[in-house]
Order: C-alpha cells, then sequence, then structure tokens
C-alpha cells in the first residue's frame, strides 16, 4: 500500500490509523534516510496513543520508553541508527524493552530487521517533490485489522 504524504497533516493521519490498530508485541519498522520523516511520524504515533508531552528523538538515547497512563499501550521508541552490528541491540537489552510493548523503530535494519516477525508493519518514507510518500507493507497480523492492504 502506497499512502502520499504532502504534508504533516497527511503524516499525522496515518500515525492515527496506526495507532488504532497498535498492540502489544507489534512493531512500526520505519525505514528512509535521513530527514525522510521518520521521527515526525513516530512523533504523531506517540500523540495519538495518548502522549502529551514534547516527545524526544532517540537518536542519541537510543531507546525512550512511554508507559500507561501517559499513553494507550507500553511503547518503545528506538533509533538503531548508532547500532554498529545487530548484536548490539541485544546487548542494550531489547528484548526486556520489548516485553509487553508495542516498538516504533527507526533504522531497523541496523538492529537486523523485524520485517520477518508477523506483528511487523513495514513504512519505507520517500521524499517526493511535494513532501513524503509511505510504502506500507504488513506482517501477517496486521492483514485481521484490515485496510493495511
Ligand atoms: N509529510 C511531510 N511533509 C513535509 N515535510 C515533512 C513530512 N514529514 C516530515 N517532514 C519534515 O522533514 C524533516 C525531517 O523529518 P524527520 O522526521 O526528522 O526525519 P528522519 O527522522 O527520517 O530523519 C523535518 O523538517 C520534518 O518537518
Ligand atoms: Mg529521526
Amino acid at each position: 500500500m502506497i499512502v502520499d504524504l504532502p504534508d504533516h497533516a497527511a503524516s499525522a493521519a496515518l500515525a492515527a490509523r496506526i495507532a488504532a490498530d497498535l498492540r502489544a508485541g507489534d512493531v512500526v519498522a520505519l525505514s528512509g534516510g535521513l530527514g525522510a520523516g521518520k521521527t515526525t511520524l513516530a512523533r504523531s504515533i506517540v500523540a495519538a496513543l495518548g502522549y502529551q508531552g514534547e516527545v524526544p528523538s532517540p537518536s542519541f538515547a537510543i531507546i525512550e520508553t512511554y508507559d500507561p497512563p501517559a499513553v494507550r499501550l507500553p511503547l518503545v521508541h528506538a533509533d538503531f541508527y548508532r547500532l554498529e552490528d545487530p548484536a548490539e541491540a541485544d546487548e542494550i537489552g531489547l528484548d526486556d524493552y520489548r516485553f509487553g510493548a508495542a516498538m516504533l523503530a527507526e533504522w531497523p535494519d541496523h538492529a537486523g530487521g523485524f520485517t520477518h516477525e508477523p506483528g511487523c508493519l513495514s513504512i519505507v518514507l520517500e521524499s517526493t517533490e511535494n513532501g513524503r510518500r509511505a510504502i506500507v507493507t504488513p506482517g501477517r497480523d496486521w492483514l485481521e485489522r484490515g485496510s493495511w492492504t
């Protein structure tokens, strides 16, 4: 599925759809180069899950976590750009962070990728002449939720 994102409102609308369907155990894998709009989309998802505060970019900390009641479900927002080897994802305790939580993952390939997981919603962001475009590929668990193909 391809979604045109001509402006921030369009990114926020896609984020709201994702947030409405998001469940514990899921990964929203956000790929695309620097400036593609990954953090923007992730921030809108965190906000659509109920978070009222500023959402920091996890590019320095690698992982930011959010817990109810500030958000509808436990959430991990990760930016794996600085990982030099996917094994480092284990070393920072990613499995523990993910337990019982949904994850928004920027630079997912740097952590080994998540597209083999049935709960992965893969989103590749690209720049266009006006704004951005999202190429959305749902894992098996997302198909039953409808409107992701
Ligand atoms: N749908 C969109 N339309 C226009 N500009 C956007 C859109 N999404 C993000 N941007 C802008 O692109 C720039 C980079 O966004 P960012 O989310 O930080 O990228 P990334 O995390 O992929 O490096 C920001 O200035 C942001 O405002
Ligand atoms: Mg970013």
